[in-house]
């Protein structure tokens, strides 16, 4: 495996070339502040009445209609939420991204299941930062950059590969790290990870250990502390030693804990269902899911959402952070 940083990295191809920007939220904001802080020319394109103009606008930005914005630009970043994707491709860039043109996606999800067709005279590449966006300007802020993974679905103009690794590089990747991958593998590891890890498992694990022991009669602040606040201090030590070095770290009666009692905790049923989830994402199930949940007015989506939202770690969450973070403390590394 091999990890690409800024000195590996040649010429630049995107110097004299403009790049548009579509949505300004969490990555396209931070996308378009690095770009103009790499010295590269950006435009903003947002569709009619959106509420991002303004933030764009005062953040300095040239803002224009998405057709205009992506007729005008050489580089096309679409970075507004996976679901919008097909229809607004279809109805804003079919026509305005002539041949040789790069169309750019921060993830695989509408590229992979066939939301986007593009056109093949189009360079098709994906540069995503493996963090949320205000990661992605704060470290880059800082003068560093998260890892991102880079990779090239259509290659009209013989450069898209190098267009793509630039674009990186100028948002902070060439710091971070920058790994070379496919749209399928980008894709599918993505939900995967989303859905059986970082997000789905790992908030119904918290949430499960949390009401086990507020279930058993324990104070509901002692289960917060060891279910949910200590989540971090472990997580960071895994990020920086791996998963062994943080047992290095860890009392030996936790760490005999860890390997004794966590295989029962994800038993087998439990890897079955992991099976389960990424098969349904291999098959396009879950993305089919996914977008008939849209078109049909996401009332499932509210629901499961809301539901999780009125669950009492949330209020017991609430209170404890408002102690541990008054005002002006809210920082502690937490971003
Ligand atoms: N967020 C992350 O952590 C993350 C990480 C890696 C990759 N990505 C990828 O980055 C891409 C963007 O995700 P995001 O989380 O940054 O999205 P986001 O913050 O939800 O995007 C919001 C922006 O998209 C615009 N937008 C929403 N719907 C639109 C539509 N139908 N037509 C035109 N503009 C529309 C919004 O404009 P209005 O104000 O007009 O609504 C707003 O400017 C996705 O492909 C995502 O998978 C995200």
């Amino acid at each position: 495996m091999k990890l690409l940083f800024d000195n590996d990295i040649g010429a630049n191809p995107l110097s004299g070339r403009t790049i548009a920007v579509i949505g300004f939220g969490s990555q396209g904001s931070a996308h378009a502040e690095n770009l103009r802080d790499s010295g590269l020319s950006v435009t903003v394109g947002l569709r009619a009445g959106s509420s991002s103009r303004e933030k764009a606008f005062e953040a300095g930005f040239q803002v224009l209609g998405i057709e205009e914005a992506a007729a005008q630009a050489d580089v096309v970043a679409l970075l507004i939420p996976d679901e919008e994707h097909g229809e607004t491709y279809r109805r804003h860039l079919a026509g305005s991204l002539a041949e040789g043109k790069t169309l750019l996606v921060a993830h695989g999800f509408s590229l992979h299941f066939g939301q986007v067709e593009p056109h093949p005279g189009l360079d098709v590449v994906m540069v995503a930062p493996k963090g949320p966006g205000h990661q992605v300007r704060s470290e880059f802020r800082r003068g560093r950059g998260l890892v991102m993974l880079v990779a090239v679905e259509q290659n009209f103009s013989g450069h898209a590969r190098d267009t793509a690794l630039q674009y990186a590089s100028a948002i902070g990747g060439g710091r971070g790290g920058i790994f070379e991958s496919t749209f399928r593998d980008e894709c599918e590891t993505d939900l995967f990870g989303e859905q059986a890890v970082i997000c789905g498992g790992l908030t119904h694990l918290i949430a499960a250990g949390f009401e086990t022991l507020v279930d058993a009669g324990y104070p509901p602040e002692a289960a917060y502390f060891e279910c949910v606040h200590e989540v971090k201090l472990t997580a960071d030590l895994i990020h920086l030693r791996g998963i062994s070095g943080m047992r290095d770290v860890i009392s030996n009666t936790a760490r005999f804990g860890d390997v004794t009692r966590g295989p029962r905790v994800i038993g087998p049923e439990v890897r079955e269902e992991m099976k389960k989830i990424l098969s349904e994402i291999r098959s396009g199930k879950f993305a089919e899911e996914w977008m008939e949940e849209n078109r049909s007015g996401r009332r499932v989506f509210s629901s499961l959402l809301d539901r999780q939202r009125d669950k009492p770690i949330e209020q017991v969450g609430a209170r404890i952070r408002k102690l541990i973070h008054p005002p002006g403390r809210e920082s502690q590394g937490i971003e």
